[in-house]
């Protein structure tokens, strides 16, 4: 038998409804919000990623999955490990910039890293993500944010943290990595081989290390926040104010910097707190420079990626299991050949008016047909035998509590209209 590559997984059976659940969930907060719905190629020219995320990041280094197409160009493509650069890309190729009011876009697209699969950690999982274009001031850092915790509460997921901080702009940064750059060669021979390469490529990096080796050089190393701007500052504060404005409950963490290079001024995570389960659900922050980096008018963004698998865990858990939400409104018994028929006409014209109706396809006794409507979880019931042929009526019953109602089976469909699902 051949199996599934190491870290994906098939959907089916009741995950697979939560997770329609759940993008259901995301179309719909995401229309409340004014979010525009974008589908950008599953795979883009590998140069857009090592612009776009960042050269030396571990995504772009060492986890994208690359290969050559048959052109005799032998350009080099990778498949999407994440959904910012293909929608910055698409925004600027499309023109979409010419729009005079802000650009908000949200994608729900698979991605692929070639990471160590674990619980919540996969080669291929979903992300949903939304990018917002076109507005430098804070109120856009928190529309976004917002968009995050409200998705949180929708989807009735609880023990989720949100943590923000701030990479201050450019002239910050410089500034900055110049001292981290300084404090981590001092401290060289007690960071992981890993961390040493990394402190003239990408210092801040080093910051978001999890070898225990590094923890202590981590913990001392100096704070971004300490060099801000004041302008960046006062983007930080007036942040801050708005969340607690919309009673968005928040802690800083000056050690978030995030695994890509494009960011600026706000990041933040939402950090799930359950004892077996401590990851990033939603990561993002804002990256006022990198739609310049890849050719455009410069244009300040900011935006977040949630891990569609972490969400359907954390679901999981919330809600103590995944109970199929979906069940069969109505089941309609049948005996003999023409009642069969009957069965299977009934059934079409109550799917017609949207009434989740079911039959038995396999043609077993009246017994077995039942026990299949229990499985299903069939809320009503009919049988179709000799004597409703002859009368056109039939006993609905309903299954939770085995209570009959003789009625006209030319009226069942109403009936089911007029009976709420529970
Ligand atoms: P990221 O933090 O790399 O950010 O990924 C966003 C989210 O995707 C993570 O918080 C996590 O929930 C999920 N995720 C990442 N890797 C995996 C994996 N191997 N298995 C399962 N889930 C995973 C970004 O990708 C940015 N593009 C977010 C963004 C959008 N920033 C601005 N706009």
């Amino acid at each position: 038998m051949i199996n599934a590559p190491r870290g994906t997984n098939d959907f089916y059976g009741d995950p697979m409804e939560v997770l329609l659940e759940l993008e259901q969930t995301i179309i719909e907060l995401c229309r409340d919000y004014g979010y525009g719905q974008v589908r950008t190629p599953m795979f883009e020219q590998i140069e857009l990623f090592k612009r776009g995320v960042g050269e030396n990041t571990d995504i772009v280094a060492k986890e994208m999955y690359t290969f050559l197409d048959k052109s005799k160009q032998l350009k080099e493509y990778a498949l999407k490990p994440e959904g910012t650069a293909g929608v910055v890309r698409a925004y600027l190729e499309r023109r979409m910039d010419a729009n005079s009011g802000p650009t908000k876009l949200y994608y729900i697209t698979p991605a692929f890293r070639y990471e160590k699969p674990e619980a919540g950690r996969y080669r291929q999982f979903h992300q949903f993500g939304v990018e917002l274009f076109g507005v430098k001031g804070p109120m856009a850092d928190v529309e976004v944010i917002s968009l995050g915790y409200e998705l949180l509460k929708r989807l009735g997921i609880i023990n989720v943290k949100l943590y923000i901080n701030s990479l201050g702009s450019q002239a910050a940064r410089i500034q900055y990595n110049q001292e981290l750059t300084n404090y981590l060669h001092i401290h060289q021979s007690n960071l992981c081989p890993t961390c040493q390469e990394r402190i003239d490529k990408n210092p801040l990096r080093v910051l978001d290390c999890k070898e225990d080796s590094c923890q202590p050089v981590i913990a001392k190393a100096p704070l971004l926040l300490d060099y801000l701007t004041d302008e960046d500052r006062q983007h930080f504060e007036q942040v801050q104010t708005m969340l607690t404005e919309l009673a968005i409950e928040y802690t800083v963490d000056p050690k978030i910097v995030r695994g890509l290079d494009y960011y600026s001024r706000t990041v933040f995570e939402f950090i799930s707190e359950q004892d077996d389960f401590k990851k990033t659900v939603c990561g993002g922050g804002r990256y006022d420079r990198l739609i310049e980096e890849l050719g455009g008018r410069p244009t300040p963004a900011i935006g977040f990626g949630a891990g569609m698998e972490r969400l359907l865990l954390m679901i999981e858990q919330s809600r103590g299991g995944f109970n199929n939400p979906t069940e069969v409104d109505l089941f309609v018994g049948y005996i003999g050949p023409t009642a069969k028929i009957e069965a299977l006409k009934t059934v079409t014209e109550y799917r017609r008016q949207g009434i989740r109706a079911a039959t038995d396809l396999l043609e077993k006794s009246l017994k077995n047909q039942m026990k299949f409507a229990d499985k299903i979880k069939a809320r009503y019931s009919f049988i179709i035998g000799e004597e409703e042929l002859k009368t056109g009526k039939v006993a609905i019953k309903q299954m939770a509590t085995g209570q009959e109602e003789t009625i006209d089976l030319t009226g069942v469909a109403e009936y089911m209209k007029n009976k709420p699902k529970q």
